[in-house]
């Protein structure tokens, strides 16, 4: 059965890929607008389902459509018997458009299938909920993890820079790896547009070719922090515990603290026009991640690791890189970090420890062919290792800690 289920849903997408994400999707639209705006358009999905946030007991599935809705997930480990659908303050999150959906109480190690279901709302006046046509998913399939499994292995990219075929060539490259999740490390766009870059630039590649199954982490970049659609930009991600693009998680038996590092020049420089506040932000960062290391969680956990978009070191001395280094190496310093993981600067490189950073640093390149990279991390209660691919397949090279 599952077979046939994933050779459907690769049908699925091609058929769709043909269909209905290449040209034909709506203009964007704040979502007070697509309703009226959309009446000419069938009524239909955005966006193929993402996951986010995959655990033992939870995951979120994340989807588009174009026209306000009432939506929810079906699912089950033989049927669709269960739904999920999110709610706040007893209202149903409906009649809208970016959908996010939590799956509670699943069990560990169990496979589960899943589709969506829209049905849209074409009218909202009181006592009097007039709803349009419904429409279903392919079904997909996710597989949630062990609990405390000794295990985790992930691939991260950064520096994809808004070129979306770049997600397929080094897709190419993961084939035989084998991963838990994947971590966009940051600047996969050049700056935030709309809502149509983010489907068409990432989501459309990411779900094509991993996250109806497999979870990602969009960690933010520089360069997601510019645009005018950049303060829209988390609504379509899930993080983990406080909803901030900051934050840890344990996975087999790896800690991973994620931080956002911001600009990469002064907050006064004339390119932000005088509305960022990243001194603030990762000043907020480091309290947050002094508290973060004082935890038995963290500290009982055999590897540290890091994942930021500028490196702390070996990415010039701009302002951005060197409030970085002095708030955040003095705690990896102190807190035995087993690695740094980032991009940032296209050059990519494995730094081993030196006498000014006793943590090896994994920059990875991009954005051009011929300096893109996938990383593999992997990790077990014997060793944690990565290995950086270059897109031509060639290994660059290899860090065990
Ligand atoms: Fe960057």
């Amino acid at each position: 059965m599952m077979k046939n289920e994933r050779i459907d849903r690769r049908r699925f997408i091609r058929n769709t890929s043909s269909v209905m994400f290449t040209g034909a999707i709506l203009p964007v639209l704040p979502t007070d607008m697509a309703k009226s705006e959309s009446k000419e358009d069938s009524f239909g999905f955005l966006t193929l389902p993402y996951l986010q946030n995959l655990n033992h007991d939870m995951v979120v599935v994340m989807f588009i459509i174009n026209s306000n809705a009432h939506s929810w997930v079906e699912f089950g480990e033989n049927g669709f018997d269960n739904i999920a659908c999110s709610s706040r303050d007893g209202l149903v999150d409906a009649d809208i458009r970016l959908n996010k959906m939590i799956l509670k109480n699943l069990k560990p190690e169990t496979t589960y299938f899943y589709r969506v279901v829209s049905k849209q709302i074409l009218s909202f006046d009181p006592y009097d909920l007039k709803y349009g046509e419904k429409i279903t998913s392919e079904a997909f399939s996710f597989t949630t993890p062990k609990k405390d499994s000794g295990s985790v292995s992930c691939v991260i990219l950064n520096d994809i820079h808004d070129r979306p075929d770049s997600f397929y060539d080094l897709f190419g490259l993961a084939e035989q790896l084998k991963f838990d999740f994947v971590v966009l490390n940051g600047d996969m766009f050049d700056y935030q547009t709309d809502e149509r870059q983010i489907i068409d630039h990432l989501l459309v590649p990411c779900t094509n070719l991993f996250a109806t199954e497999t979870p990602f982490l969009m960690i933010r970049g520089n360069h997601e922090t510019r645009g005018k659609y950049a303060r829209q930009l988390k609504g379509y991600f899930t993080y983990p515990d406080h909803d901030e693009y900051y934050f840890s998680f344990r996975q087999g038996p790896v800690h991973f603290i994620v931080l956002d590092s911001g600009e990469d020049k002064e907050d006064e420089h004339p390119e932000y026009g005088g509305i960022v506040n990243f001194d603030e932000f990762r000043e907020e960062q480091a309290r947050w991640l002094e508290n973060e290391v004082s935890k038995s969680e963290f500290s009982d956990c055999k590897y540290k690791v890091v994942i930021m978009h500028i490196p702390p070191f070996y990415s010039g001395n701009g302002h951005g890189t060197m409030h970085c280094r002095k708030l955040f190496h003095p705690v990896f310093e102190r807190h035995n970090i087993a690695m740094v993981i980032s991009g940032h600067t296209h050059a990519y490189g494995i730094h081993p420890p030196t006498t000014e950073h006793s943590y090896p640093i994994i920059i990875g390149g991009g954005p051009q062919k011929g300096n893109r990279t996938l990383i593999h991390l992997k990790a077990n209660f014997e060793n944690l290792e990565t290995e950086m691919i270059k897109d031509d397949g060639s290994i660059i090279g290899r860090y065990t800690v």
